[in-house]
């Protein structure tokens, strides 16, 4: 089975954006962290990132259509503004799981409100890269 991981803009400056907030990992040691781990699971990870909305939208269907077993989504700041990435989430059978590198809940208000959270199964973050382990866990069990 195989496990979509799809992530938002700015996420390949992961390692050296905001280190403070998102930490030192670029997205290629997480991808190498998830590999290990979906190996032992026997599960495969198709790992991607876009800075572009529509893209974000394209995958989720390819999700589906591919019948993943569910999507792992960082939206990054698309969280907060993305009706299109939320009804994608919503028109699509493939549980996804949002996941955020940060706890946006504890930073400004504008990241309170999160679009995928209201249509995802369910929502990892604050744990750093962990996030995303947690996260190939959970979806593991589905
Ligand atoms: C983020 C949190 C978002 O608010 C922010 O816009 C990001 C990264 C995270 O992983 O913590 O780009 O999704």
């Amino acid at each position: 089975d195989t496990i979509f991981v799809l992530n938002g803009p700015n996420l390949n400056l992961l390692g050296t954006r905001e280190p403070q907030i998102y930490g030192h990992d670029t997205l290629d040691d997480i991808v190498g962290q998830l590999e290990d781990r979906a190996r032992a699971l026997g599960l495969t990870i198709d790992m991607r990132q876009s800075n572009h909305e529509g893209h974000l939208v394209d995958w989720l269907h390819e999700a589906q259509a591919r019948d993943a077993k569910a999507a792992i989504v960082n939206a990054g700041a698309f969280t907060h503004t993305s009706i299109a990435i939320h009804d994608a989430v919503k028109a699509i059978r493939t549980p996804v799981i949002e996941v955020h590198l940060s706890n946006p809940h504890a930073r400004e208000e504008f990241r309170h409100h999160s679009y995928i959270g209201r249509a995802a199964r369910g929502t990892i973050a604050g744990f750093g890269a962990h996030s995303y382990m947690l996260a190939l866990e959970a979806a593991a069990r589905f």
